[in-house]
């Protein structure tokens, strides 16, 4: 059982690394914020209710998050494992993740905190770029596609999200500064816990992540 929480700031690379862990160990990756603007762009009523938030920088409400949560983990491709990227972003939602798990008799075996200076941060999340059909990410100048506006992978076009323009980033930092970072002492308490450094190249990156995955 691989059960593993991404810690981060916006811009950390949660997702960057989190796609890399699902092809080397055949986990899914769990990411509240890709099931959030999946369901802004059908328009469900969760998403309606959503995009405000998103769009301000600030938390979707706990139990929203929780429930989605919750139902999307005792699905089976969670057997042998799960990536949470991006979730739990607040002290409650640590508590109902711990709730769900033990219901569900899965555990929580590593909890990999990402850390980069808040400078780097505005700079890659300014410069981020995604695939409208696979999702796969790049960056206009880190990691640039070899063809500009188009995805090496598939083809598909890449779009900036809504919420990486510059007003809404500092509010994003700000708000994992008030509600996100105190999950750092909750978890480094209860062991398992890892803090990386988490600029420099993706894959040396990587190779610290599987390290710590692989003990
Ligand atoms: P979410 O989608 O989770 O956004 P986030 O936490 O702000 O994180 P990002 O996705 O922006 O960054 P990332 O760490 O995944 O970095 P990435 O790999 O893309 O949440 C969005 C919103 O949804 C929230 O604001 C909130 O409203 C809501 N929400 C989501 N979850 C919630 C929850 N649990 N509770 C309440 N509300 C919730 O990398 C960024 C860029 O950097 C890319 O361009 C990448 O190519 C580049 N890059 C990556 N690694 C490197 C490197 N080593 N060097 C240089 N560039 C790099
Ligand atoms: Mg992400
Ligand atoms: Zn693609």
């Amino acid at each position: 059982m691989k059960g593993i929480v991404f810690l981060g700031p916006p811009g950390a690379g949660k997702g960057t690394q989190a796609k890399k862990i699902v092809e080397k160990f055949g986990i899914p990756q769990i990411s509240t914020g890709d099931m959030l603007r999946e369901a802004v762009k059908e328009g469900t009523e969760l998403g309606k209710k959503a995009k405000e938030f998103m769009d301000a920088g600030a938390l979707v409400p706990d139990e929203v998050v929780i429930g989605i949560v919750r139902e999307r983990l005792a699905k089976p491709d969670c057997e042998k494992g799960f990536i949470l990227d991006g979730f739990p972003r607040t002290i409650p939602q640590a508590e109902a993740l711990d709730e769900v798990v033990r219901e569900l008799g899965k555990a929580i075996n590593y909890v990999i905190a990402l850390e980069v200076d808040d400078s780097e941060l505005i700079e890659r999340l300014s410069g981020r770029r995604t695939c409208r059909s696979c999702g796969a990410m790049y960056h206009v100048k880190f990691n640039p596609p070899a063809k500009e506006g188009v995805c090496d992978k598939c083809g598909g076009e890449l779009f900036q999200r809504d919420d990486d323009r510059e007003e809404t980033i500092k509010n994003r930092l700000k708000t994992y500064k008030e509600q996100t970072a105190p999950l750092i002492d909750y978890y480094r308490e209860r062991g398992n816990f890892y803090a990386i450094e988490a600029s420099g190249d993706i894959d040396e990156i990587f190779s610290r992540i599987e390290a710590i995955l692989n003990q």
